[in-house]
């Protein structure tokens, strides 16, 4: 059981949860996630765990932060734990972002609450030249996770649908102008699928090599249920442990 130290409305039900995760079985890498027991002691309300990826994780204090936003049952009993009260989290689980030193332009590209793991993964590829391109609604939904990338040696750009940011549009259109003038040497993605896929189809088209990781719905998160199995090129695989992040060209989108 992990104490809460934050669990705030950061954005239009956008939620920063914070944990103090003293006893983890090792530190999480970029990419994986944890799964949240929800429901509260005595209730089996929600039945399943949730998953939830790593925003940032503070290796000197144990400090564990992910967000989230509220879009049912489970994330909206989530949103009315306070600071103080415990949380049963299992994790990190899940095949993490490559994060091996490339000497090359970097880009990464997030759709809305698939911002979330682009975060910790640009954290830790602290070296080296990056370009973020965050995509959203509207800038409300942006507001939180611009300020955290600010901290870090990173270049942004982003896109909403509702408002004029650097373009008025999706982040796919906002990143596709930036391909034509610059080939990255790698692309991480994560977002819808749709979203995945497009960036996928640039990258083969133009040999760029990349990762994607997707947001299956899930049951166990351990690989017993198979609730979360997903067509590859090498058959099926559990996007729980075999992924969540794949490969570009891997995975069977649903585009
Ligand atoms: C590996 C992984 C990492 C994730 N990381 C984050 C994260 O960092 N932040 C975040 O906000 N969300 C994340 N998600 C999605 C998050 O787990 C779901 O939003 C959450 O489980 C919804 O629970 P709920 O009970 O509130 O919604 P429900 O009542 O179960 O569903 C409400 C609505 O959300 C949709 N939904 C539920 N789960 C998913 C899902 N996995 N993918 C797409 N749509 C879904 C349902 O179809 C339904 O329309 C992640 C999912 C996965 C698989
Ligand atoms: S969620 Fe159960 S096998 Fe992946």
């Amino acid at each position: 059981m992990f104490e809460i130290l934050k669990n705030k409305e950061v954005g239009p039900d956008i939620f920063y949860l914070v944990l103090k995760c003293d006893e983890l079985s090792e530190q999480p890498k970029p990419g994986q996630f944890f799964n949240v027991k929800i429901s509260r002691k005595l209730s089996t309300d929600p039945l399943l765990r949730r998953p939830f990826s790593v925003f940032d994780f503070d290796e000197d204090q144990n400090i564990l932060e992910l967000v989230y936003r509220k879009v049912g049952r489970g994330t909206e009993i989530l949103s009315k734990y306070k600071a103080g009260e415990k949380l049963d989290v299992i994790g990190p689980l899940g095949n993490p972002f490559s994060t091996e030193k490339r000497s090359g332009l970097i880009h990464l590209v997030g759709g809305g609450m698939g911002i979330v793991p682009l975060h910790y993964l640009a954290r830790t590829l602290e070296k080296g030249e990056k370009k973020v391109f965050l995509g959203a609604e509207n800038s409300d939904e942006l507001e939180f996770f611009t300020k955290r990338f600010k901290k870090m040696n990173v270049e942004i750009h982003r896109a909403a649908m509702t408002e004029k940011m650097e373009i008025k549009g999706s982040v796919l259109v906002l990143w596709m102008n930036y391909l034509d003038q610059e080939k990255p040497l790698f692309v991480y993605t994560c977002g819808p699928e749709k979203m995945l896929s497009a960036v996928e189809k640039e990258c083969l088209k133009s040999s760029i090599q990349g990762q994607l990781s997707i947001e299956r719905r899930m049951g166990c998160g351990i690989g017993v249920c198979l609730s979360c199995s997903c067509e590859t090129t090498e058959g099926n695989k559990r996007s729980c442990v075999d992924g969540p992040v794949f490969t570009l060209g891997e995975v069977v989108l649903n585009a």
